[in-house]
């Protein structure tokens, strides 16, 4: 069995959206994966609730208890292998990882960026977006690697950017698609380490 580990900040509604397609779409028997547990480096995190009602283990390791951000990849990186994962799938997870976590993980990690890239990477995308008069916004599925919010695109939705939109009315028009796509580029992900 393929185990899947899902790294979250915050609400984790993305984590549930992968959850619920894994649990509707029975990912143990058509891709021989499961969500094997949700990490998360707040202990306050509102998704870690959501992902332990859904059935899935959840650990916390917080980064403020770590000097460096070396010493904190490290504590995480040995959370995440007690759980053997294939897959490491960053959900709103908002930290930066280091050149060694990443490469740990290459090929095998997973994130989902709130903008249409390689258009808005970092922070504020929503309100950069409508700053700069776009008429479309988004969100994108890819592989991470070394340099934030770059690496190979795996899915993106695009979405309209309304005259008069508020940076959270556009972030919940995002957001109600990455709940689509994310769910999709993770069963596809599978899907081809499954044909290798
Ligand atoms: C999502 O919009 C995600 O794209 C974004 O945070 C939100 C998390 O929501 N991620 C980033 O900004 C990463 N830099 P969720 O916790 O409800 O899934």
């Amino acid at each position: 069995m393929r185990n899947i580990v899902i790294l979250i900040s915050g609400s984790g509604s993305n984590m549930a959206a992968i959850v619920r397609a894994a649990q509707r779409d029975r990912w143990d028997e058509h891709l021989n994966a499961r969500v094997a547990a949700v990490l998360s480096n707040r202990a306050d995190a509102p998704g870690l609730a959501i992902a332990r009602d859904l059935g899935i283990p959840t650990a916390v390791v917080d980064h403020r208890a770590f000097a460096t951000r070396e010493d904190f990849d490290a504590a995480l990186m040995a959370e995440l292998d007690r759980h053997a994962p294939d897959l490491v799938v960053l959900a709103g997870f908002m930290r930066i990882l280091t050149l060694g976590f990443v490469a740990h993980h290459a090929g095998r990690l997973l994130n989902i960026h709130p903008s249409l890239l390689p258009a808005f990477p970092g922070l504020h995308t929503h309100q950069r977006a409508i700053d700069a008069g776009c008429r479309f916004a988004g969100a994108t599925v890819h592989q991470v690697t070394a340099e934030l919010d770059h690496g190979e695109i795996l899915d993106q939705a695009v979405v309209p950017v309304l005259p008069g939109d508020s940076a959270e009315a556009l972030a919940a028009r995002v957001l109600s698609q990455e709940h689509l796509i994310y769910p999709r580029a993770v069963a596809e992900f599978l899907r081809g380490l499954s044909s290798n």
